[in-house]
């Protein structure tokens, strides 16, 4: 029996009808034509995380982002007066990559006055101006003015920087798309978190496959079961997993789940290393002063007690998760094609003020590294397999419930692009 209550009436999912509770298909994940059909219904169209402010700590700080899935690279720059904007990155001469370093494909970072191509020389200020024509009299009747750098739509969120590839004007301003449940996390000190650690790997299956991997959790016990000591694995394994709280807003999702302190456990409950650095996969055992009264309403929404996590899933391919104990983690998804894509997790912490808060740092983010492996192995053998076709539907139980609404988002999205499609045509 589960100790956590069910929701007031029916199931998780039963509370989403339009979600209905039949077996799923998972074409969207084998189709090379639904892939294309999601590049311009979803990529193109939603607000896409491309990381922190943080990462632009002054006037004249840049990144690049490769794109895959719009085709395209983009610079994210805060200019000279200290807006955070994005262009695509591409010269206006003859399409040069305009900001790269030893290999065209690689991102890059940095800091600069200003941007100049590699090939002829143009350059660009950093609010995408066109400044200087290399032997620009030969040129015939140009003017700069008509050739600055091509913008991208960009916002910020609580020091998350997004874009939004479309042409026209974003259907929705960021804030709006983001939606209640979301924003409901402002005031958290993301801001305090400043400590990066940074992973990401090419996983050979569709984007989607890795969000549902990190939309349910009660897989853990069965998938993760070798990652720590049988004392702890076998009792739960046997009991199962049960996340107290699931919602869903929009396009975005959330769910919770129950901490277990680990520094209740006893000793054969652990890996020593867990025991010596007193940390693990929950993080530093240890939380840091957050500088804060109460955490802001979004957090933990479901009154969890004892509260472990909270996995915020923002539509289309982003992640944030916040841990109890005082850090957070972001996920990304990047399609590359129908059945890869890269993936990045980034741990965020108060920055370390001693020898032991580092070590405990690094035992986190090593932890993860090893569940996240565990989890990218299987999605490969998962894509191998669906692209057999020789099933077609797959029965989702209540925890799934988040899995299940993502491909129906996703369908939704698609479907809604190809009507307005047809009706402009017409
Ligand atoms: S392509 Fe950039 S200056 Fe020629
Ligand atoms: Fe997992």
């Amino acid at each position: 029996m589960s100790p956590w209550p069910k929701p007031p009436e029916g199931s998780w999912t039963q509370h989403y009808p339009e979600l209905g509770t039949e077996p799923v298909s998972y074409e969207d994940s084998i189709s090379p034509e639904f892939y294309e059909l999601e590049r311009d219904a979803i990529f193109k169209r939603a607000w896409l995380n491309v990381g922190r402010v943080e990462r632009l700590p002054r006037n004249g700080s840049y990144f690049t982002k490769e794109l895959a899935v719009g085709s395209t690279s983009i610079i994210v720059v805060r200019d000279l007066d200290g807006t955070v904007r994005a262009f695509h990155n591409i010269c206006r001469h003859r399409g040069n990559k305009l900001v790269w370093n030893d290999f065209p494909r690689e991102k890059t970072s940095g800091t600069c006055r200003q941007f100049s191509c590699k090939y002829h020389g143009w350059r660009y200020s950093l609010g995408g101006e066109c400044t200087f024509i290399q032997q620009e009299s030969e040129f015939f009747g140009i003017d700069k003015n008509d050739y600055g750098l091509v913008p991208v739509h960009c916002d910020v969120w609580d020091g998350f920087i997004f874009v939004n590839l479309s042409r026209e004007a974003p259907e929705q301003p960021l804030h709006e798309f983001l939606g209640p449940m979301i924003t409901a996390l402002e005031g958290y000190p993301f801001d305090k978190m400043t400590e990066r650690w940074y992973y990401r790997a090419e996983i050979n299956a569709n984007w989607k496959l890795y969000m549902d991997a990190f939309q349910e959790f009660y897989h853990a016990p069965v998938l993760h079961y070798g990652q720590a000591p049988p004392a702890f694995s076998q009792p739960w394994r046997e009991a199962g997993f049960y996340a107290p709280y699931y919602d869903i807003d929009g396009p975005h999702r959330l769910v919770s789940t129950a901490g277990i302190h680990p520094w209740t456990l006893s000793p054969d409950k652990h890996k020593p290393m867990e025991i010596i650095t007193e940390s693990g996969l929950q993080g530093p055992w240890a939380t840091p002063d957050l500088g804060i009264e109460k955490m802001p309403p979004g957090v933990n929404p479901g009154g969890c007690d004892p509260w472990g996590l909270d996995s915020f899933q923002l539509f289309p391919n982003f992640t944030i998760l916040i841990w109890t104990q005082g850090w957070y983690l972001t996920y990304h998804y990047w399609p590359t094609s129908y059945r890869s894509h890269l993936f990045e997790g980034t741990l965020y912490f108060v920055p370390a003020k001693n020898a032991k808060e580092r070590v405990a740092h690094e035992m986190a983010a090593a932890s993860f590294k090893e569940f996240g492996l565990q989890d990218g192995n299987t999605l490969e053998a998962t894509q191998m397999m669906l692209e057999s076709r020789a099933v077609d539907r797959f029965p989702m139980n209540d925890q799934e419930v988040l899995c299940r609404h993502l491909h129906q988002v996703v369908a939704d999205w698609v479907a809604e692009y190809e009507h307005t499609k047809a009706r402009t045509r017409r």
